[in-house]
């Protein structure tokens, strides 16, 4: 793992998108997602875009959930969501844009279909967010770390969290359709963003915890091209912080 340590989220949005950018100009399939974090990432590479540095026109790209019961032109859905954030305002084709079909009456046939479709891919590199309980994607503690896309009952923790997003808890999904952490694992980069004092203990367990359910992004310690991006609080509940530092500063470019 790499851990890249900024100041704050507008500076890890930035080193995400230098890395991000050149698969993007390879034509790269790119996975996606969606949330708070990845914001500053995807606002540095609309920039880039429009400076004419990066290029999506050749990319695909394939989200990593989506809410049950939300159709594609839900407000709140990830099909529109990362649309209104991030697609629509760079040059990649929007029929090139792919997402779990959350208004499928069959959720559990839907996974099996967007497992199908990223069965035929190679994910070039996957962006991340975390959740503070340490989900990646929609993969709450307890899942299999070899899991395939899959309906997932959500958390407590992660309904009140993405609540405030919705005019009331209530009309939070109670599940979503999510990327098994096999799934994602099988991208050939990862780049996980997050920054605030409440991932601070996610970033610890996934970083430096033991490779356990308990902390689904503890599995991305067994891939092995993985970049951690974090800011300062972010960073503040991890024990070996300086030699993280040290590291990236030796890292031979
Ligand atoms: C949601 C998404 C995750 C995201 C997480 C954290 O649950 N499914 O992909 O990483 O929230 O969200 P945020 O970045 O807004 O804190």
């Amino acid at each position: 793992m790499d851990i890249i340590i900024r100041k704050d989220a507008q500076e890890v949005g930035k080193a995400a998108a230098a890395l991000v950018a050149p698969f993007a100009n390879k034509g790269g399939t790119l996975g996606l997602a969606t949330g708070s974090s990845p914001l500053s990432t995807y606002k540095e590479l609309i920039r880039l875009y429009e400076a004419g540095e990066v290029s999506f026109k050749e990319c695909q790209a394939f989200l990593l959930d989506e809410y049950v019961g939300l159709t594609r032109d839900d407000e709140n859905s990830y099909f529109k969501t990362i649309r209104n954030e991030f697609t629509d305002h760079i040059d990649i084709l929007d029929d090139q844009v792919f997402s779990p079909d959350g208004a499928n009456p069959d959720p559990h046939a839907a996974a099996e279909e967007y497992e199908a479709m990223l069965a035929a891919q190679s994910v070039a590199v996957q962006i991340l967010g975390i959740g503070g309980n340490g989900h990646i994607a929609f993969n709450e503690p307890t899942s299999s770390l070899s899991g395939l896309t899959k309906v997932q009952a959500l958390h407590p923790k992660t309904v009140e969290d993405n609540a405030r997003f919705f005019s009331s808890i209530e009309e939070v999904p109670t599940h979503a359709l999510t990327q098994g952490l096999g799934t994602l694992s099988r991208a050939q980069n990862i780049v996980l963003v997050a920054s605030g004092e409440g991932k601070a203990e996610a970033i610890r367990g996934t970083v430096e915890g033991p490779v356990s359910a308990s902390c689904p992004g503890s599995i991305l310690q067994m891939h092995n091209n993985v970049t951690i991006v974090i800011d300062e609080a972010a960073a503040s509940k991890l024990e070996n912080a300086e030699y993280y530092r040290l590291m990236e500063q030796l890292k031979l470019r």
